[in-house]
């Protein structure tokens, strides 16, 4: 493979608080380091139209601090398509891009795996997700800022909920990953949490009626990770049927859970796992992500970042039981 001199870095996907952080490190170690790098807009949907242009450390100066990411972000149709692709590698040699470096999550690290193993390009990832999702890497950017997001939400709903003896299903982002449920749960010190890797969720719930909220309790928080068919609303219309003596309430979060400044452990995560990138280009690295494993940077192969079987700790479902009585 010819050496590598210019690098790519685009962000994809959901955003998350840290991609600046990220985009910052890729930039300015990668200038460091001697290579051009190119900011690509819009995702993938920017690589395949050539929105593209030439980064200097001045680009990336004052944006540490900031949420979203300055490149914009897509979740791109036309990129899953082979012909997508096709178009997406006419820009890169075209723009004499050499390697990628790809921001984003579980989706965008597949296509980037995808894109490797139609073309000879370097795909190197970072994970930038509020999901915590990816497999091989402890955290994800963003999940830190959101986790905090939701706790300082749910500490107010709590004011709320008390003075009026309330329950609240809160319902929170995750995808298919019940991390920031569960351990927003924890944080605030809710009475439950359902989330989808505790397949018990229906007896979870009477469970919990039968137990905690029952007597002693007027008013309680059950935070409820986010699912097509049965979300906070689902549980809400539950209990008021088979409960009817308690006053329910729903609160969804949105997307206000992916905005915001990013925390320090996300911005020193997007920092290390940004230089980390441009390391493992100079190593000789490919097809990898970059991700924090027990506080060392680790390279993980793409095909195994994407699992989707991220170890849950289930030992935290028991400490929100203990904690929650
Ligand atoms: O993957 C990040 C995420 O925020 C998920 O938690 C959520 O399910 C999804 O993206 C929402 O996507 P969108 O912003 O396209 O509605």
């Amino acid at each position: 493979m010819a050496k590598i001199k210019t690098i790519g870095i685009l962000t994809s996907g959901g955003d998350a608080p840290g991609m600046n952080a990220a985009i910052r490190a890729v930039t300015r170690a990668g200038i460091c380091n001697g290579y051009q790098i190119k900011g690509i807009y819009r995702g993938y949907d920017g690589l395949i139209n050539g929105e593209i242009k030439p980064f200097t450390t001045e680009n990336v100066s004052g944006i540490i601090m900031q949420g979203g990411t300055i490149l914009k972000s897509a979740r791109s149709k036309d990129f899953v398509t082979e012909e997508g692709r096709a178009k997406a590698f006419d820009t890169l040699q075209r723009e004499e891009i050499d390697a990628l470096v790809i921001v984003g999550g579980n989706g965008s690290l597949t296509g980037a795996m995808k894109f490797a193993c139609q073309y000879d390009i370097c795909c190197i990832g970072l994970p930038g997700t509020i999901d915590n999702d990816l497999y091989g890497t402890d955290t994800t950017i963003g999940y830190d800022t959101t986790l905090n997001t939701i706790v300082e939400c749910v500490d107010r709903i709590r004011d709320t909920a008390q003075s009026h003896e309330r329950i609240f299903f809160v319902e929170v982002m995750g995808r298919d990953a019940g991390f920031l449920a569960q351990n927003a749960a924890i944080a605030s010190g809710a009475e439950a949490a359902i989330i989808p890797e505790d397949s018990t969720d229906v007896d979870q719930l009477a469970q919990f009626m039968e137990r905690g909220i029952r007597k002693s309790k007027r008013s309680c928080i059950v935070i409820v990770s986010e699912s097509p068919k049965c979300g906070a609303i689902y549980y809400a219309d539950r209990v008021k049927k088979e409960f009817p003596g308690y006053d329910v309430r729903v609160s969804i979060l949105g997307h206000l859970q992916r905005g915001g400044r990013p925390s320090a452990h996300d911005r020193i995560l997007a920092s290390r796992t940004g230089a980390g990138a441009i390391e493992a280009i100079m190593q000789g690295q490919r097809n990898v992500m970059v991700g924090i494993r027990n506080n060392e940077v680790v390279y993980v192969p793409l095909s195994e970042a994407i699992r989707s079987d991220k170890p849950f700790d289930r030992k935290l479902i028991k400490v929100l039981d203990e904690l929650s009585i």
